[in-house]
């Protein structure tokens, strides 16, 4: 009798929640019980202990992580007129951010091992126009912040990290969310702290710019009913706070787990020629929000069709470059060539990478890797 083959997502957060099923439904009830789903103690607790996380002194939480980066761009007093550097290769919310506050997004191409921003090409594209630049820590991976901040203190102009993928990476021992003037993140499920919906954050040193996020947050006002400056709704729910500080006290665990499989990705794959394996970096090691392999990029459908048919689930994270997204070409009118990031969009594959993947489902994955390059 032949057993059917294990099904193996890119992640599993119904593992997550059995794992932690007591204290999250207490949570949960908690909040329900209390009546209370706007605003209150969960909110203000988790953002401090979120601040914390990130050693900055202020977060803001908000609805989601694209709203964040829209936020970050207007308390800067960012809009028309004004250039954005973005990397090219990154998931579109970056862009629209940029769009909606009704600045120009400059598309800048990738350093093709980190997968992020390239800085010296980032520098090569300033012009007066530019405003700001986002690096995007892709993938779990800090970009090369050094590079970007001196050139931008000297150049009165702003960074503002993209840490949506990033949360608890570090570079040279900074947090991701601490080096930017005003950097972002988003609690899609999926993400390495997720919550259930919808959320997001901004976290800041300056606290100029907190008060300011705070009230755009919230209507603008800090007290009920006395409207300050032109808000919006972008808040956190309460049940959404709560979810998120129950998880957060995991992540230091779930963290060292996505670190120990990305080093058994690489000791198990080391010896298979076709695939390229993602580059570790001493000074700025990755959280893994994705594990993500290069292959020819004539390969990769075959390849991700076999893994599929042993029940191995993989990802493309992203299948095209901004450069070549519709929007950008039709919509924007923006014609830029970003040879390393259109490159990287027909050649990457992620594997499934999460704290509860267990050494024999990984065997598992490796092996039928290595036989598809046999
Ligand atoms: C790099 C990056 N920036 C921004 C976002 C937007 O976050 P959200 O989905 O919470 O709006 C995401 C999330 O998918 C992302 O991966």
């Amino acid at each position: 009798m032949t057993s059917s083959p294990p099904h193996i997502p890119l992640v599993d957060l119904l593992a997550q929640y059995q794992a932690i099923k007591a204290e999250m439904d207490q949570a949960i009830q908690g909040v329900i019980e209390s009546g209370h789903f706007i605003g209150g103690e969960p909110v203000r607790k988790f953002a401090s202990e979120y601040a914390a996380y990130c050693q900055v002194p202020y977060c803001i939480p908000n609805a989601n992580g694209t709203d964040a980066i829209e936020l970050a761009l207007a308390s800067l007093g960012i809009g028309k007129g004004d250039e954005v550097i973005i990397p090219a290769f990154t998931f579109v919310a970056t862009l629209e951010a940029v769009c909606n506050v009704g600045a120009t997004p400059v598309l800048c191409d990738i350093d093709p091992h980190r997968f992020t921003i390239d800085p010296a090409k980032a520098i090569s594209l300033v012009t007066p126009a530019t405003k700001a630049i986002i690096p995007v820590h892709l993938y779990g991976q800090m970009a090369d912040m050094d590079p970007l901040i001196a050139y931008t203190s000297d150049n009165s102009m702003f960074v503002i990290e993209d840490a949506a993928q990033a949360h608890g990476a570090t570079y040279k021992g900074q947090r991701a969310g601490s080096i930017g003037d005003i950097n972002t993140f988003s609690f899609y499920p999926g993400k390495n702290l997720g919550a259930y919906g919808d959320a997001g954050a901004i976290t800041t040193k300056s606290e100029w710019l907190y008060t300011k996020v705070f009230k755009m947050v919230n209507h603008g006002r800090i007290a009920k009913y006395d409207h300050e400056i032109v808000g919006r709704n972008s808040r956190m729910d309460t049940l959404q706070a709560a979810i998120l500080s129950v998880k957060l006290h995991h992540m230091e665990e779930w963290t060292r787990k996505r670190r120990a499989i990305a080093d058994r990705y690489r000791l198990l794959l080391a010896d298979v020629e076709g695939i390229q394996l993602p580059k570790a970096y001493a000074d700025s090691p990755g959280v893994y929000h994705l594990f993500v392999i290069r292959i020819e990029k004539d390969k990769r459908d075959d390849f991700r069709s076999f893994l599929k048919a042993q029940g191995i689930e993989t990802g493309i994270h992203y299948p095209i470059s901004l450069s070549r997204l519709k929007v950008t070409t039709d919509q924007l009118n923006i014609h830029t060539h970003c040879p390393e990031s259109e490159k990287a969009s027909e050649e990457v594959v992620s594997l499934p990478i999460y704290p509860e993947l267990t050494p024999d489902l990984q065997d598992y994955i490796c092996d039928h890797i290595t036989n598809f390059f046999k």
